[in-house]
């Protein structure tokens, strides 16, 4: 059986973390474009949706995701709490109850689906900014990041969460993103990179 002090412990270090995560996510969002029609591709429970808000002020806010249980290579690890579908039919539920008032106003949508099929939703040269933090394999965000650049405005910024190589991913989100640079040499330019937060904006 775990031993309970270790187990306060790692919930209190888990919890430092993500403030100092989410206290530089802030000071970056802060650069970013605001009041435009934004993203958020893997929203889980949808803590960080707020500080979307909080920050950009968006005419609108998408949060895209499946809330599906998936095989994960973390072994649950990333996803701590979430077992079942009905673990995450309750989690989706969380958030439409959390954004109730957003919703209801016309500021904020859900989307329960992958990221390709509920990008297809938006018109072409629509999206000011989009978070990107569903799908952390190569394939996942190479799919992506192909997918959402059509959409994006001029000017508009893309940012990924989780460029290391730390993660079950090993080096797939930094691959899938260097490639995607290469791959669009004229057309984008780096806004920002603080830990293991990196922004690329469309020219
Ligand atoms: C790390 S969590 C997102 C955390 C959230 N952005 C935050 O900062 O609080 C990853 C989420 O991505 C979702 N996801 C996985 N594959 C996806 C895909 N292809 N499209 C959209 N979301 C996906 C998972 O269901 C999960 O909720």
């Amino acid at each position: 059986m775990a031993d309970p002090i270790s187990a306060e412990e790692r919930r209190r270090k888990q919890a430092q973390q993500r403030e100092r995560k989410d206290a530089l996510r802030r000071e970056m969002l802060r650069t970013m474009p605001h009041g435009k029609l934004s993203v958020e591709i893997g929203v889980w429970r949808g803590e960080f949706s707020q500080i979307l808000l909080d920050e950009l002020k968006p005419s609108k806010l998408c949060l895209i995701d499946p809330w599906g249980v998936q095989p994960d290579p973390d072994g649950g690890a990333s996803l701590a709490g979430a077992r079942s579908q009905d673990d995450m039919d309750r989690i989706y539920e969380s958030v439409r109850e959390r954004y109730s008032t957003e919703i209801a106003k016309g500021q904020l949508s859900v989307i329960r689906d992958f990221s390709l099929p509920a990008l297809h939703l938006f018109d072409d040269q629509s999206i000011g900014f989009a978070y990107l933090d569903g799908d952390h394999s190569y394939e996942g965000v190479k799919a992506d990041l192909e997918a959402l650049l059509p959409k994006m405005i001029e000017g508009g910024v893309i940012m990924l969460d989780d460029y290391h190589r730390r993660g079950w991913w090993k080096d797939g989100v930094m691959r899938a993103f260097h490639e995607f640079l290469g791959a669009n040499p004229a057309d984008l330019r780096i806004k920002a990179i603080k830990g293991a937060q990196v922004a690329v904006q469309k020219l």
